[in-house]
Parts: structure tokens; C-alpha cells; sequence
């Protein structure tokens, strides 16, 4: 950290920037852009000290020059001339030791990377704490919408019971782009792709672990707790068919990919807190506002005792939405660095996880029957027998059987499971359809 003699109030930040994909090339574009205005405003001048990634001979443009790069990422954390380290590369190593040698040498680190986050973030932040600098990770929960402050600052008082959000960039888009244009789901992967949407290996978004180490992150920071990736339940998108984002429609519910993390209990003896953490495919009614999400563009709801029903849209993926987070948590690093202070990472006891089957909801379920006398009471004694209250019902003919369409009250997912493995044992029982969560 420099002071410049021309102007003695300015202070100079050099910058690691580890990584130059399409987030770390767009906020280097951005420091070229914005660099001027956030000096004027913050009194810091954040120079581009060095850029590490994989291929030094890739020709990057903009102000990712030559000089500054460089394959050698270890030496730009060891480098005492680098005041803060950007990760941006992805994945668990070489980030994790990287960004570990970063803090000790108590430079602090701003990071879009939530599968390490969710994986290892717990040894960050201890190693954070202990050489008393910033770990930010504004970028890991959902790019450019701010919701890790949020909830780590606005809402640290609040009783927060339920967060719940479209968190991928890649599965929204392509949920759309079959919903609206009846797009393949292979060619829209392929576009979300394209526009740099989608993780290196695209598995991770269309699998649900991207959103779940999303889910995992923000349950970390909403409820104060110890919440990893292995603790979160999840289910993809693939198996979803343009045959149910139809009957969804037609029943009034938009197909989105959610994350849910939700506290349970009220952390007496009587009723200890327990966490719950899922992601899965749901069937959201139209006239909520997760309905009307659209795109690459993510929200999340945040219900709290006090606050209410809270909303953070925005663009949930893509360089320039992410690196405006990660620009914005660099301000902020750079003067507490100027001011030698710090955000310690909010932490907080082991809460028992809840398992996905004792956690609850309403499902859809189709069935293919034999169009046949006493068959629709023999189905509905099996969701009878488990305890499932069927909340409605309709039937269409097919060509020499029925399809029936069902919509349950809550009920848990170890009663939905039985009930189907039940169903599926029924001589009338031709084929069971995909079952969805619905979120009403
Ligand atoms: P990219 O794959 O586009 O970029 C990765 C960069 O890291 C490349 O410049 C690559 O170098 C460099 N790199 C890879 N391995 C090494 C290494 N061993 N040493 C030095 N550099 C290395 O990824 P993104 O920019 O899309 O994502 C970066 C991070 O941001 C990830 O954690 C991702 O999950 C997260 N993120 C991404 C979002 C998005 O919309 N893209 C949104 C939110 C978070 P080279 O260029 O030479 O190959
Ligand atoms: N692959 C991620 C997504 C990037 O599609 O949402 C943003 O975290």
C-alpha cells in the first residue's frame, strides 16, 4: 500500500487478481473504466499489480497487459507488493491453498467461488479471523444481487426463517428458453454456456450442487450456523421434460429450480433448531414473484420474523453482474485495509441438519392408470394408508388408459416416497411421472 506524493488523501491498493475468465477479465475492464470515479469517491486508486492464470500466451485485450500476467499464482499471493488478492479461478484447489497462503500472509481475499466456499469455508474464515483481514465472498451467493451483506449486516438482528431463491443462472435460463420457445434442452444449455453462464463443468448447474453450495453459503450467514455442501439435499433439472413445464403451466405453475434453506424450531429445549436445506425442481405458482423470474436472472426471498417477506433481484450470472460484486466487495476490502480494520466472517455452532425426509411440502404427481372401474379408489387408498391428503385431482383419457394429475397438501417426503413406490407397485399403475415439490 502506497501513499501518492501528488495528492497525499490518495491511497493505492495493488491488486492480485488471480484467474481472468469471464469475471476476472470483466472486472478488469471495469477497474479501466471506473477506476478514476471510485478514486474520486473513495480517495483509493486500485491498481492491477498482477494477473495469475493457466495461459499466459492467450491474448486477453483490455488491461489485462502482458506485463501484468503471469502462471505463477503462488507468487503473487507471496508477493509483498500486493496489498489484495480477487480469486477467481474456481474450483477447490489450487484456490483453497492460495487463498490460504494469501491470509497468512494477511492479505485480504474476495472470492466468487462457492463451491470452495461451501466446501471449505469454514477453514477460510478461521484462517481469516486469524490473521485479522476480510474474507468477502459477495459474488458466491448470486453474482450481482447483493445478498450475502444483506444478510450479514441489514438483517443480523432479524429472527430470519426461511431463505428461499433461484440462485442458478444457467438452470433458469434454460427452464426458460424451454418454457417460452419450447427450446431443446441441449441447445439451451449449449446458449447459457455461450454467454459464460455456466461452471466449467456445466454438471454443476444442471445437477443442482452450484445452487446447493449457494444454499449453503447463504444458510451459513442467515442462521448463524455451520452449513456445508454434503448437508444440502439436491436434485437437477435434466430429467425435467417439455411435457411437464406443460401440465405445469396449464395447472398454473412456472417449473424453477429452487434452493431452499430453512430454520426449524424455536432453540428451546423443547424444540432445538434444526436446519433444513434442499434444492430441487418445484412447481411455483404463478402469482408468486419467484414465478415471474425469468433468464439468467436470479432472486431470493428472505422471510423473517420481524422484516417480513423480503425480495433481492437481479442478474444472477454472466462476467460483468458478477465482477460487480466482487468490485464492490474490493472497495470495500481496500478501506479496511486503508483503515486497518476488518468484517469478521459471521460464525456460529454445528445446527443439526434435518433430514430430506422429515422436511415437508405439497407435490405434484402424475400417473398413467388403466382407464378401468375402481381404479382411481384403489390410488386413492394408497395415499390414504401414508397419510397423504390429496388436495386435487384431474383426470384426462388417453388413448386406452387415463392420466391422472394430482396435487397433495404437506405431507413429508418420507410419507410422498412411500406413497409413490406404493403407486408404482399397482397393476393399474402403468408409469409414474415426475413427482414435484410445489411452492405455493
Ligand atoms: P473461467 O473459467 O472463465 O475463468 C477461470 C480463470 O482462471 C481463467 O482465466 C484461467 O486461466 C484461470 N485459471 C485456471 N486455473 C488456474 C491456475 N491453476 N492458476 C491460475 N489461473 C488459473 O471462470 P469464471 O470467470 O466464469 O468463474 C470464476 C469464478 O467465479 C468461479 O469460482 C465461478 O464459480 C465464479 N462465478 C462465476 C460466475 C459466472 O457467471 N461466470 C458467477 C458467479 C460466480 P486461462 O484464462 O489461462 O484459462
Ligand atoms: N454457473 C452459475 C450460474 C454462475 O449459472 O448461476 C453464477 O454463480
Amino acid at each position: 500500500m502506497s501513499t501518492d506524493t501528488a495528492d497525499a488523501q490518495v491511497r493505492t491498493i495493488r491488486v492480485g487478481l488471480l484467474g481472468c475468465g469471464t469475471v476476472g477479465g470483466a472486472l478488469v475492464d471495469m477497474l479501466g473504466e471506473r477506476g478514476a470515479d471510485i478514486e474520486a469517491r473513495t480517495g483509493i486508486r486500485l491498481e492491477i499489480g498482477a494477473i495469475a492464470v493457466r495461459s499466459a500466451s492467450k491474448n486477453r485485450g483490455g488491461g489485462a497487459t502482458a506485463g501484468l500476467l503471469t502462471t505463477d499464482a503462488r507468487a503473487v499471493v507471496a508477493d509483498p507488493d500486493i496489498d489484495v488478492i480477487v480469486e477467481v479461478i474456481g474450483g477447490i484447489e489450487p484456490a483453497r491453498e492460495l487463498i490460504l497462503a494469501a491470509l497468512a500472509n494477511r492479505k485480504p481475499v474476495i472470492t466468487a467461488n462457492k463451491e470452495l466456499l461451501a466446501n471449505c469455508g469454514q477453514e477460510l474464515a478461521d484462517a481469516a479471523a486469524e490473521a485479522r483481514v476480510d474474507l468477502l465472498f459477495e459474488a458466491a451467493a448470486a453474482a450481482a444481487i447483493p445478498i450475502i451483506r444483506p444478510l450479514r449486516e441489514s438483517l443480523l438482528g432479524e429472527d430470519v426463517s426461511r431463505v428461499m431463491g433461484i440462485v442458478n443462472g444457467t438452470t433458469n435460463y434454460i427452464l426458460t428458453q424451454m418454457t417460452e420457445l419450447g427450446a431443446d434442452y441441449a441447445d439451451a444449455l449449449t446458449e447459457a454456456q455461450n454467454l459464460g453462464y455456466a461452471e466449467r463443468d456445466p454438471t454443476a448447474d444442471v445437477e443442482g450442487y452450484d445452487a446447493g453450495a449457494k444454499a449453503a453459503i447463504m444458510a451459513s450467514i442467515a442462521f448463524g450456523a455451520k452449513v456445508a455442501a454434503g448437508d444440502v439435499y439436491h436434485e437437477g433439472i435434466s430429467n425435467i421434460s417439455a411435457a411437464d413445464i406443460a401440465f405445469a403451466n396449464r395447472l398454473g405453475y412456472q417449473i424453477k429450480l429452487l434452493a431452499i434453506a430453512e430454520r426449524f424450531g424455536d432453540g428451546t429445549d423443547a424444540a432445538p433448531y434444526e436446519i433444513g436445506v434442499r434444492v430441487h425442481p418445484s412447481m411455483v405458482v404463478d402469482d408468486h414473484p419467484l414465478a415471474s423470474v425469468r433468464g439468467s436472472f436470479n432472486a431470493v426471498f428472505v422471510e423473517g420474523a420481524d422484516a417480513g417477506e423480503l425480495m433481492f433481484y437481479g442478474r444472477g450470472a454472466g462476467g460483468r453482474p458478477t465482477a460487480s460484486a466482487v468490485l464492490g466487495d474490493l472497495i470495500d476490502a481496500a478501506g479496511n485495509r486503508v483503515r486497518e480494520t476488518y468484517h469478521p466472517v459471521p460464525g456460529g455452532p454445528a445446527v443439526p441438519i434435518r433430514p430430506i425426509d422429515d422436511q415437508s411440502s405439497a407435490y405434484y404427481l402424475n400417473l398413467e392408470v388403466a382407464d378401468a372401474p375402481g381404479v382411481l379408489a384403489e390410488v386413492a387408498g394408497v395415499f390414504g394408508a401414508h397419510g397423504v391428503s390429496i388436495r386435487s385431482m384431474e383426470q384426462e383419457g388417453l388413448d386406452a388408459e387415463a392420466r391422472l394429475v394430482f396435487v397433495t397438501h404437506e405431507a413429508t417426503e418420507r410419507d410422498i416416497q412411500s406413497t409413490l413406490a406404493d403407486l408404482a407397485a399397482l397393476d393399474a399403475v402403468h408409469g409414474v411421472g415426475t413427482m414435484l415439490r410445489v411452492i405455493s
